[in-house]
C-alpha cells in the first residue's frame, strides 16, 4: 500500500524551496549571560524617565490605529538628524523592515529584467538576504584585507552590473570601519551615472565621527540618488523597533507605497518621541560608550593571544584570535555571549565581534576573553 504524504507535508511543499533551504535568523539564547553579541546599548532608562514613559504609554489610544503622532515623529526625526530642507522620511519597524521594503520596491521579478544589488562584504547579512527573498541578484564586492572599501573593485562592479541599489554601511558591520569620505563619494557618483540608488546605512551613527547627512546638505544635487537609513536601535531603543529612511521626497514617496500602512505601532511611535525629547540622556550614554571603546581597544591590543584589533567607529570591536570557535565557546562557558563571525566571509577567518558595553561589562568581557584564549 502506498502511503500518501500528510496534508501538512504537502502544504509545507508549497513554501518556496529557497525559503525551506534557508536557516532562520539565529537569536542566541541569552538569559543568564552578559550579552555582548548584538551591539545593544548597555544603559537602561533612568528610573524617573521609566515612570514618565510608562504613564505616557498607558494613556495612548491603543484601540485606534496609529495616526497623527507619526507625523510628529517624522518631524522630530528630520530635525534630530539635521535633514536637508525638502527631504522626506519613511518609518520602518526597525531598519531591517526598511531593507525589505527597498528590495520589494526595486525588484523586477519579470524574466530577463532582474535588478541587481551591490554591497561591500563582509557586511550586514540582511542586504543579501533581502535580495534573495525578493529576487534581486546580489553582487558582493570584497573589502580589502584591512576592511577598507576597495574603490577600484566597487567602480568595476558598478560599471559591469549597473546596480539598482548599492548599500554602504557607514560605519560597516561587522568590521566597525568608517570608509574614506572621498572614496564613498566616488562610488556614489559612479552609481548615479548608472542611474542607481545608494543607501547609506548609518545604524551606528551615534558612535561615528562623520555622517553622510553633512554631504547631503552640502551637495544635494550630487546626492540626489542617495537615501540615508538610520535606526534608534543602537542609540538605545533596540527593543522599540524604529528605523527611518531620509532622502529626496520623489524617491522616498515611491518606496513608501510598499510599506504596510500601520507598520509602526502607537507604542513604538510614542516611545521614540519620548526618547527624542531626552536626546541629552542618550548622547551622554553614547559618549560614555565611545570613551569606553578607546580603553577597550587599548586593553585588547595589549592582551596576549589577540592577534589583531581593528579601529572602531561603532559600538563594536572586531578582533582576530588564533581560534575563534574556541574563544567563543570559552567565553560562553564563562557566561559572556559574543559573535563568532569567522565563517561569515573568508576575510573574517578567526575573527570575533565584541560589543562595547559599560565599564563593568567591558571588564567582565575582557576577563572572559583572556581566560578563553
Ligand atoms: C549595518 C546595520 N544596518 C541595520 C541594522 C538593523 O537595525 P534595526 O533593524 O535594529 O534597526 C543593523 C543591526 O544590527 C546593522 O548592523
Amino acid at each position: 500500500m502506498t502511503t500518501q504524504p500528510s496534508t501538512q507535508t504537502r502544504a509545507i511543499d508549497r513554501i518556496r524551496s529557497d525559503v525551506r533551504a534557508m536557516h532562520a535568523y539565529v537569536v542566541q539564547h541569552s538569559v543568564g549571560y552578559l550579552k555582548m553579541d548584538a551591539m545593544e546599548n548597555p544603559f537602561s532608562l533612568p528610573e524617573a524617565l521609566q515612570r514618565q514613559l510608562g504613564e505616557r504609554l498607558g494613556r495612548l489610544p491603543i484601540n485606534r490605529y496609529p495616526g497623527a503622532r507619526l507625523d510628529d515623529l517624522k518631524a522630530a526625526l528630520l530635525a534630530y538628524a539635521g535633514a536637508p530642507k525638502d527631504a522626506a522620511i519613511l518609518l520602518g519597524n526597525g531598519s531591517d523592515e526598511i531593507i525589505s521594503l527597498l528590495a520589494l520596491a526595486l525588484a523586477q521579478p519579470q524574466q530577463g529584467q532582474r535588478a541587481t544589488m551591490i554591497a561591500p562584504m563582509p557586511g550586514f547579512v540582511m542586504y543579501p538576504m533581502s535580495a534573495q527573498l525578493q529576487g534581486l541578484d546580489f553582487v558582493p564586492v570584497s573589502l580589502t584585507a584591512d576592511f577598507e572599501l576597495d574603490e577600484a573593485a566597487m567602480l568595476a562592479a558598478i560599471a559591469e552590473h549597473r546596480p539598482a541599489i548599492t548599500y554602504l554601511a557607514y560605519p560597516n558591520n561587522p568590521t566597525a570601519t568608517l570608509w574614506s569620505e572621498a572614496s564613498v563619494q566616488r562610488v556614489i557618483d559612479a552609481v548615479g551615472e548608472q542611474g542607481g540608488l545608494v543607501v547609506m546605512d548609518e545604524a551606528y551613527q551615534p558612535f561615528a565621527s562623520r555622517s553622510w547627512i553633512t554631504r547631503m546638505r552640502a551637495e544635494p544635487e550630487r546626492n540626489a540618488h542617495v537615501l540615508l537609513m538610520r535606526t534608534l536601535s543602537k542609540f538605545g531603543l533596540a527593543g522599540v523597533r524604529l528605523g527611518y529612511l531620509i532622502g529626496p521626497a520623489a524617491i522616498v514617496n515611491e518606496i513608501d507605497k510598499v510599506r504596510p500602512p500601520y507598520n509602526v505601532s502607537v507604542l513604538n511611535c510614542e516611545a521614540a518621541l519620548f526618547a527624542l525629547e531626552h536626546t541629552d540622556v542618550f548622547a551622554a550614554q553614547a559618549q560614555e560608550i565611545r570613551t569606553g571603546r578607546t580603553a577597550l581597544v587599548e586593553q585588547l591590543r595589549a592582551m596576549p593571544g589577540v592577534l589583531q584589533v581593528w579601529d572602531s567607529e561603532a559600538n563594536m570591536v572586531l578582533i582576530r584570535v588564533a581560534d575563534a570557535a574556541r574563544a567563543y565557546e570559552g567565553m560562553k562557558a564563562r557566561k559572556v555571549l559574543i559573535k563568532n563571525v569567522s565563517t561569515m566571509h573568508p576575510l573574517l577567518a578567526n575573527c570575533v565581534r565584541l560589543t562595547v558595553g559599560n565599564a563593568a561589562d567591558n571588564a567582565q568581557m575582557l576577563a572572559a576573553l583572556q581566560a578563553s584564549l
